[in-house]
């Protein structure tokens, strides 16, 4: 004979949260799309402090566990954690089975913080001056944030390429797959904006007779420095700092020119520019690698490049999303051939535009 279960549950997908009204002749939209908006606010903040605590670094050593042995272990309040731990579950950063706690596939590559794509560090700070988002109404009404991270770059941008480091650098190395830069023999590289210099990095470590020049900020440079150090790349880099709009490079000498997540803060014309510099700068044959967040027509294929764009005009003078056809078209006024769009890991954007060669020329 069936019997109910101890604890009926309606099924998730089943809900009139996700469903919309039943049996009625006019069906209403479902209202999660606007529940989801509004717990994002505290979805965010619950992952914000569950990296605070040490809750993912914790349950990476202490393996599965009972929620008061991770309160003792944390010293923190038992029924918060409990809360917390819940809450983890239910945005699939954590698995648990009755009141045991552990750590999922997520959490242990993204979440930790030697996770193997570890984006532990980059979730306080990704989002930009969290008081931004509060004062976004006013951002719109004058166009303008009130406190842009214009004002002071260095202090933002250190911990933000440290944050993310490991994904640049994990996209950079992929890119490899289907541009292969490792087949170059000896390849010079400018990399404008360089952050920790994760494109600069992938290219040395796979071409052992390759050369960089890197540009950034004086204080950010720091960062380049020492990541190129830990690479054991640093002998064959030359550091430049200063900004990419006013410094001068060599023309026609560089094989690679990176201009990686620095479009989108630049403004139109910043953009354009930047772009044309890089034509400018690589030698014939050599070739751009534009890596941005690119908004699509409908607006809906990629979603996360659409909210990066609102990120930046959330908190710089001059940021604001770049659409695919700004790119492709300002590579191709610039002069750039054989443009082509590659995802070398998810929700990372590459374009690869070739300078050409002119062939009334003899190389
Ligand atoms: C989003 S980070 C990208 C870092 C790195 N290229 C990457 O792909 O991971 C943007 C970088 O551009 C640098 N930057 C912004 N404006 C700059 C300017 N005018 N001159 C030089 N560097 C600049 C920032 O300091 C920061 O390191």
């Amino acid at each position: 004979m069936a019997v109910d279960a101890p604890y009926p549950e309606l099924k998730k997908t089943h809900t009139m949260a996700r469903k919309g009204r039943p049996w009625t002749d006019y069906k209403p939209p479902p209202a999660a799309p606007v529940w989801g908006v509004i717990e994002g606010l505290g979805s965010y903040y619950i992952l914000l402090a569950a990296i605070e605590l040490d809750v993912f670094d914790t349950l990476s050593s202490t393996g599965p566990v009972k929620v008061e042995v991770l309160a003792e272990e944390l010293k923190v309040s038992e029924p918060h954690l409990q809360s917390l731990l819940d809450s983890l579950v239910a945005l699939g950063m954590l698995d648990q089975f009755v009141n045991v706690y552990e750590l999922n596939d997520t959490a242990k590559r993204y979440l930790t913080s030697d996770g193997v794509a570890s984006m532990a560090n980059l979730i306080s700070v990704a989002p930009g001056p969290h008081d931004n988002w509060i004062s976004l109404a006013e951002t719109i009404r004058n166009g303008s944030p009130a406190k842009p991270i214009d004002d002071d770059p260095a202090s933002f941008y250190v911990p933000l390429v440290e944050g993310t480091f490991t994904t640049m650098l994990r996209a950079a190395t992929r890119s490899d797959l289907k541009i292969r830069y490792s087949n170059l023999t000896a390849p010079i590289v400018l990399d404008l904006g360089a952050g920790g210099a994760p494109w600069s990095i992938a290219v040395l470590k796979a071409c052992p007779n390759g050369f960089a020049v890197i540009n950034d900020f004086d204080g950010v440079l720091e960062v380049a420095k020492r990541k190129t150090q830990e690479h054991e790349v640093s002998d064959r880099c030359e550091f430049r700092s200063g900004n990419f709009h006013e410094l001068e490079f060599e023309t026609d000498k560089y094989d690679l020119v990176v201009l990686g997540h620095v479009c989108r803060t630049e403004g139109e014309a910043g953009a354009k520019s930047l772009i044309e510099r890089a034509f400018t700068y690589l030698k014939p044959g050599g070739r751009l690698l534009l890596a941005d967040y690119f908004v699509d027509k409908e607006r809906k294929f990629n979603p996360h490049g659409v909210l990066m764009g609102m990120t930046m005009m959330t908190s710089t003078v001059k940021g604001f999303p770049i659409t695919n056809e700004q790119a492709t078209g300002w590579l191709r006024e610039a002069g750039f051939e054989s443009v082509r769009l590659i995802e070398p890991i998810g929700y990372q954007y590459l374009y690869v535009a070739n300078k050409p060669f002119d062939l009334s020329k003899e190389y």
